[in-house]
Order: structure tokens, then sequence, then C-alpha cells
């Protein structure tokens, strides 16, 4: 027949605009939009009535840490998800794209990236994922000879066009010598370069201060990083970034300190772009004393770096960062630890220094006691299937902003910045069919999420009792529906490798002053 698939009845939203129509899909693709079809058209093709729902490109989710265990001075923990299990949560909560990280490490077999990405497609391969993926590269040094040669290579053999970078933790962060390296070498690539702005010197020195005062709990994880730590590597990056000339985007932006100095480049015609994520908009430092005392173990389930905003005023401006085009996209930074497991957030327990007090004591009962040093927990929270559904109640449903608003940050954007669009994060004839439909209006009585409505393999999740108004009803990925009404349809193998093509956000208006003194006009010879 015509096609394999039709969606009828829709309210299809892109990021430009919404109205109704129905969408027939035909090999793994979008096929024809239509007001609407007649029997004929739809032969015996497969039906979903939307009945009047939201229809939507699948959630792309540009920010995931999967098979990606910590290792680093803030301690050690195993990643609790791998491509199976992670992929799976992310289809369940709408998801039917992730770009996850391959990661260098400072010991030597990871010296050459291509083995990373070898080693990291390998961990894929062996599990499969239920949904598209393709991989960010995370560079920790500065070996001139590895990024002139194998740059290249990952971006034409394996479509890698971004790189991440650290300006904290020991193990990982570069100094400003080495940002201004990658990122000339990134830009000579066209690779777009995301910084984990933190400045790394600030935080040690305020987390050694707190720990010799004693104050190690995980509630002080925030106090060793005020918004300023953010605030001041943001504007430092810009500022390198400017002498180059190359794109940045920041992850992860947790704090107005940051947004502004970022609103301030965009302003300045620089192609700085930034991300934001649902632990931003909807937990405060106050989450980190939720549990029980301030001194309490369980608060090592908030903890992520940058830590949530300090109240609800900065969460406002994060909001007004995603009306207004300060962020170009949002994406979960799911970075699964579990709690209860020595491998998992209780590792800042168990490299306490032993003591007699702890010997042989539980580790859940060991939680509850004044032990742990937030400097040794793993740094991240799950939420890969929570992102979408915690900004549709919260944002679209709220009115904060328009559904065509939700659809640029979560598909369209990211899509475009890292090269996938058109055939990714569009409802365009061609394009593949990814698509998310929610409840019809109304037709979802709102519930209370607990950890078990989730697919991950993380044994808790940071939004235990929150209210959600909509949830994905279905998520079809290239054609094949995955999620139906509260049941996994797809396979771990359903998912494929994707290589990716250049920013397709453009590169600003700045480099049109064309000074002959600016480093860019010769820095390239
Ligand atoms: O705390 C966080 N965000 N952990 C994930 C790793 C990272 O820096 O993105
Ligand atoms: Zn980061
Ligand atoms: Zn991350
Ligand atoms: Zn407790």
């Amino acid at each position: 027949s015509k096609f394999d698939l039709v969606v009828v009845n829709g309210l299809v939203v892109t990021a430009s605009d919404i109205s109704s129509f129905d969408i027939g899909i035909k090999d793994g693709k979008i096929h024809t939009l239509a007001p609407s079809f007649s029997s004929e058209d739809i032969g015996d093709a497969q039906v979903i009535d939307a009945e009047g729902a939201m229809v939507m490109p699948g959630g792309i989710d540009a920010h995931v840490h999967l098979c990606q265990d910590q290792k680093t001075d803030i301690g050690g923990g195993k990643c609790a998800d791998n491509f199976e299990t992670g992929s799976r949560s992310a289809v369940c909560g709408g998801t039917t794209t992730m770009v996850t990280f391959a990661t260098q490490t400072r010991v030597e077999e990871d010296r050459s990236l291509l083995k990373v990405v070898e080693a990291y497609d390998a961990r894929a391969q062996a599990t499969g994922s239920y949904i598209d993926y393709a991989f960010h590269i995370i560079i920790v040094r500065d070996d001139k000879d590895v990024l002139e040669e194998e740059l290249p290579v990952l971006v034409e053999k394996w479509g890698i066009t971004s790189c991440k970078v650290f300006m904290t933790y020991e193990t990982m962060r570069l100094q400003d010598y080495q940002l201004l390296d990658v990122m000339l070498a990134a830009l000579k690539n066209s690779i777009t370069t995301m910084i984990h702005a933190e400045n790394g010197d600030m935080i040690e020195w305020l987390t050694q201060k707190l720990e010799s005062k004693g104050m190690m709990a995980p509630y002080f994880h925030a106090l060793s990083r005020p918004p300023s730590v953010e605030g001041e590597a943001a504007n430092r990056a810009i500022v390198l970034a400017e002498l180059i000339e190359n794109p940045i985007l920041f992850v992860h932006v947790g704090s107005s300190a940051s947004a502004n100095v970022i609103r301030a480049a965009q302003t300045r015609g620089l192609p700085v772009f930034a991300e934001t994520c649902p632990q931003y908009l909807n937990l405060t430092w106050e989450d980190l004393k939720r549990f029980h005392s301030p001194t309490c173990f369980e608060n090592s389930k908030m903890i992520c770096s940058p830590p949530p905003s300090p109240d609800s005023s900065d969460q406002d401006a994060l909001y007004i960062g995603l009306h207004n085009g300060t962020f170009t996209i949002f994406s979960s930074d799911h970075c699964p630890f579990k709690y209860d497991d020595p491998h998992g957030k209780m590792v800042g327990i168990l490299d306490h220094e032993p003591s007699a007090a702890t010997d042989g004591v539980p580790l859940t009962e060991l939680a509850h006691k004044k032990v742990g040093r937030f400097s040794l927990i793993p740094n991240g929270i799950p939420g890969v299937e929570t992102r979408l559904p915690l900004l549709f109640t919260r944002g679209v449903s709220t009115g904060r902003i328009t559904p065509q608003k939700f659809v640029e940050l979560t598909a369209t954007n990211p899509a475009k910045l890292y090269g996938l669009y058109p055939r990714k994060g569009a409802i365009l004839p061609g394009s593949d069919a990814d698509l998310v439909i929610w409840h019809p209006e109304g037709a979802l009585t709102s519930f209370k999420l607990t950890n078990e409505h989730l697919h991950h393999n993380v044994d808790y999740t940071p939004y235990e009792g929150m209210e959600f108004g909509n949830w994905p009803r279905y998520t079809i990925c290239r054609g094949k529906v995955m999620w139906a009404n509260d049941v996994l349809l797809g396979k771990p193998r359903d998912g494929q490798y994707l290589k990716r093509g250049p920013n397709q956000l453009g590169k600003g208006v700045a480099h049109f002053k064309k000074d002959p003194r600016r480093v860019a006009a010769w820095v390239h010879e």
C-alpha cells in the first residue's frame, strides 16, 4: 500500500508551525502530509489515531552519558546505564535520538581519540540501542599530533562534529593554553566545541576550606560551587573563543550568572550557544537538603555539577533564557549512578577515611549517619526519560513556552546544532519518521511520578513524587512504533549509529568585522 503507517487526527507541532493534518509514513520516512487521508489513501497501513493530541518530532537528547564510568578527582562511579537500558528509558519518555559521549582519559591507551571512539562503539554494539545514536568526543589533553591527524578522521569516518572540554576536574580539565589549542583544531575541522564551564581552582579551594571545617556532607556540594564559579568560567571561555572565532556551546548551564554572560556574547554577534537541563528548572539547592537533614547522605541523589540553582528566581531567569533564545537546546545530562550501590553514589561513603564507627556497617544504614564526603560522590543524575514530560508539564502546559518553542529546544535545534537536520528534528517529506505523540489535552489525569514508572537502570529518580500532567503516549522511531500506551514495543537493536554533519546554526556575525590584526586573520597560516 501507499503507506506503512499513518498518524491521523494529530495537531502537528514543528519549531515553526502548529496545525492539524495527517502524516503518511513509508519505509521509515515521512512521505506525505495532508489535511486528511481518505480510506483509499490509508489502505491497509497501520493507523494511529492521535485523537487531537500534539504530534511532534521525536525528542533529540544531545547530552547523555552511557557506559561512561567516572574516574576523576571527584571520586569514581560505575555508570548505571548502558546503551540498551539508557536508550530504553529514552524512548519511553519520547526521545528518538541521543548523542552520547565517548571520553578520552589521561591513561596512555586513550591518547588516540579514534581508539576511544572504537571502544565506545563496541560498547554500543554489545547491547544495541533502541533509538538512533551518535557520539560527541571528550578531549582531555592537547596532543598536537593527535588533534592534527585524528580530528579529520573523526569527522570523515565517524561523522563526529562536536567535542567537549572541561575547565574543572583535575583529571580532565584543560588550562587556557590547552583550550586555545583544542578550539583552533576544532575550528579547522568545523567541529563545535562544547564547554563544561566551572572554575576548577575555585572549586578546589572552596572544597578544601569546607573539608577543613568538617562540612563534607552531600548538602555542602552546593557551597563548593556558587554561581560565580560557573559565571567566571563561561566568561573566560567566551573570551578565548572570541580570539579563535570558533563556535562554542555551553553545556548544562545552571545559573543566571552564566546565562547573562552568554546572552551578552550572543548580543555581540558571537556564535555562542547554550544548553540547559531539567535539573536547573525543577530542582534548587533546597532539594539538596530535601531528605531528612542537611547531613543525610540521601541528598547525594541530587548531586550534579553545576549544582541546581540557588533559588527559584534563578529558575525564572532560566525560563526567560529558554523563551528568548539564550538557550539553543534543552538536554537531560543523563549521568546515571545508582544510589544504594558501592559503585554508585555510595562511593562517597566507602572512600571516606575508614573509621571504627563505619567498619562493617551496611551501606543503607551508613547513609543515614553523618558520614560521606561530597567531594568523592560521583557527579550526575538520571533524567533521560523525564526530560520531555517535565518540560511539557511545567513549560508548555503552564504557557511559559509555546509548543513550537518546545520542539525547537528539544528536537529541531539539537538536530541543527549537531548536524542532523532535516533527517532528524523535522516533520518534512523525506525526514526520518521519528515522532512523539502526547495524550489529548486533559485526557491524562495528572499523576505523581515514582521510580517504578521509569525504565532506566537506576534505583531512584530526583523527581520522585513530582506531578506530571502529560506523558508521551506513542514514540515512533523511523516508522516503527516503539512505545504505545505505556507498553514498550521496540527492540534494543532497532537503533542505528548516525554520522553527523557540521553545525547548521551559522557562524554568528562578529567575524564580518575584518580587522587585519585579529588572530583569525593570521593564525591559520
Ligand atoms: O554532574 C554532572 N553533570 N555529571 C555529568 C558529567 C558532566 O560534566 O556532564
Ligand atoms: Zn559537564
Ligand atoms: Zn554531562
Ligand atoms: Zn536519611
